[in-house]
């Protein structure tokens, strides 16, 4: 049951120009972005009609709910459809794009292009484009965003997707180095972008992050500890901060290793890849001791009201946890009691992750459930 070249040819994507992009309220200035998003798009489309001609339908589901999760997430951050509010001081988004962020929850999963083998290295990333989302939605473009478990740079290439600029601390060397080698990558692919386009391009038309232009001193990322940042912030005369947003470690649980099946983490070993964070004294996701992890957090978000504009916003992505005895662990709900002498706890986002690899533990006897949300707990300075 194979289809033939004419009809595979019928999901061929013609490139975007600029003059449609206004009839169908999307920024002029995210043809580029959008355009770079064609080849993926293309073969995801492609690999699902195969699976589907070849009646793989759970796979077929599987990239076509991809596609719909990114194709919503690229109108979230490529449409116009209207202006912003003169008196909104909390972001750049219409009202339409205002409602739609206030849904409390999201499906995100990494897209496999974006994924280099630094970030498959690092034990927990998230993608980008979540960031994106939270950061559109939580501050305005030039301001400043603050991420003290920066890992290797996602909330930094977020920011750069949204020209925002970034102050970050990461304790691991090597995650610190790539976070700031990221933003490089980025910027020169604008450039070599901007200038093989140039033909094409309109005067005063930009790419959509073109505004970072040699623009290094708005990305401040440090190899340091998080219990430092506040010193950092002074040291190096960084701008009060209007949004933090950071998942520090979900305390020790990437030291569980589960028995039986072939789990995440000991492929993670046979692959060679980092399977806890560092070593390091410093680095939160060693404390064994539950309440010691806790109180430190508290400590080390205590200290960054410091840094944070009033009523700024601050976002924690944390999970609950399930440690090898199987007794469930509320991380997230003990992160938020930790917090609440600091900040108000406004809301939770649950980001979902959709592609992810289903683990069959319990099975079959046992509930053992495949945790694959997260909680995006929001909490306002007070
Ligand atoms: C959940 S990961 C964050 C990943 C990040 N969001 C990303 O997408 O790359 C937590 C990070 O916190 C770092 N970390 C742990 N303890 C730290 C500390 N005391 N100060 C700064 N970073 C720390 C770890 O090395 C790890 O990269």
């Amino acid at each position: 049951m194979m289809m033939t070249n004419s009809r595979k040819n019928c999901f061929f994507l013609p490139k975007i120009d600029e003059k449609s992009l206004e009839s169908h309220n999307l920024r002029p200035n995210s043809l580029d972005f959008l355009q770079q998003q064609i080849p993926e798009l293309q073969e995801s489309l492609e690999s699902g009609c195969k699976d589907f001609s070849q009646l793989d339908l759970s796979s077929a589901a599987k990239k076509f709910r991809r596609i719909a999760n990114n194709l919503k997430m690229l109108e979230s951050l490529c449409s116009t459809e209207g202006k912003c509010h003169p008196k909104n001081i909390l972001n750049d988004l219409t009202g339409k794009q205002w409602l739609r962020h206030t849904k409390s929850w999201l499906i995100v999963d990494g897209k496999p292009g974006e994924i280099s083998p630094e970030i498959k290295n690092h034990p927990a990333s998230f993608p980008p484009s979540l960031a994106a989302y939270f950061i559109e939605y939580f501050s305005k473009k030039g301001q400043w965003v603050f991420d003290p478990f920066m890992g290797i740079g996602s909330t930094a290439e977020a920011c750069f997707l949204t020209q925002r600029n970034c102050f970050g601390t990461e304790i691991n060397l090597d995650y610190a180095q790539y976070a700031q080698e990221r933003i490089i990558q980025l910027q020169s692919k604008t450039s070599m972008n901007n200038s093989a386009n140039s033909d094409s391009l309109s005067p005063g038309s930009l790419s959509f992050q073109t505004l970072h232009s040699n623009e290094f001193d708005k990305f401040k990322i440090f190899h340091g500890d998080a219990r430092t940042a506040v010193k950092i912030w002074k040291d190096s005369k960084i701008p009060a901060i209007d949004f933090l947003i950071t998942s520090p470690p979900y305390w020790n649980i990437l030291h569980t290793k589960r028995g039986g099946v072939k789990s995440v983490l000991k492929r993670r070993v046979e692959a060679g890849l980092d399977e806890v964070y560092s070593d390091l004294d410093g680095d939160l996701g060693n404390i064994n001791e539950y309440n010691k992890y806790l109180g430190q957090i508290k400590e080390i978000f205590s200290s960054f009201r410091l840094i944070l504009k009033p009523k700024a916003y601050v976002m924690v992505i944390i999970q609950n946890v399930r440690p090898k005895d199987g007794i469930m662990v509320p991380l997230a709900w003990d992160i938020a009691a930790q917090l609440k002498e600091d900040y108000l706890l406004r809301q939770e986002f649950i980001w979902c992750q959709d592609q992810k690899f289903l683990g069959i533990w319990g099975y079959p006897s046992t509930y053992v459930s495949n945790v694959h949300h997260h909680y995006c707990l929001v909490f306002q300075k007070n």
